[in-house]
């Protein structure tokens, strides 16, 4: 099955972007970590990024009307997106929201999401393994509702 792995705002920085909070890991090194988990899973991985929240949010709908599960880093969008919210409230599928860093463990204002109410659960503070960890999850929903 087909797996979207979405990205938010400056996310396409990583490896440069305050590595002490994120790694030293570079945005491609992840795109290739993806592909490559997806590929042991049994999961055709995209990966995408955007900094604009429009897009994202078509990105969302696109999911939505393809059924297509989602594995999704909101990035600052996490915080206070209503738009975000409300296109993911719309899912047909799977929605595993991604952090890198652990939120809850930084500045007051991370510590709200407003996707984590509308996703299946939250992967978060396991550095870019958030992501293994989360198409692992997505795999195994999958492989219990073929069940
Ligand atoms: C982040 C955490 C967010 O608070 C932050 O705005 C990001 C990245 C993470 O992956 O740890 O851009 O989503």
């Amino acid at each position: 099955s087909r797996v979207l792995v979405l990205n938010g705002p400056n996310l396409r920085r990583l490896g440069t972007r305050e590595p002490e909070i994120y790694g030293a890991t570079t945005f491609a090194d992840l795109e290739a970590l993806c592909r490559e988990t997806g590929q042991r899973l049994g999961l055709a991985v995209e990966v995408r990024q955007t900094d604009d929240e429009a897009q994202l949010v078509r990105w969302v709908h696109e999911a939505a009307d393809e059924r297509t599960p989602i594995v999704l880093n909101p990035a600052a969008f996490t915080h206070y997106s209503y738009a975000l919210h409300d296109a993911l409230a719309q899912r047909t599928a799977p929605l595993v929201e991604v952090h890198i860093s652990n939120p809850a463990a930084r500045e007051e204002f991370r510590h709200t999401s407003v996707v984590a109410s509308v996703a299946t659960g939250t992967v978060a503070g396991f550095g870019t393994m958030s992501y293994v960890l989360a198409l692992q999850a997505v795999a195994e929903i999958l492989a219990e509702q073929e069940r």
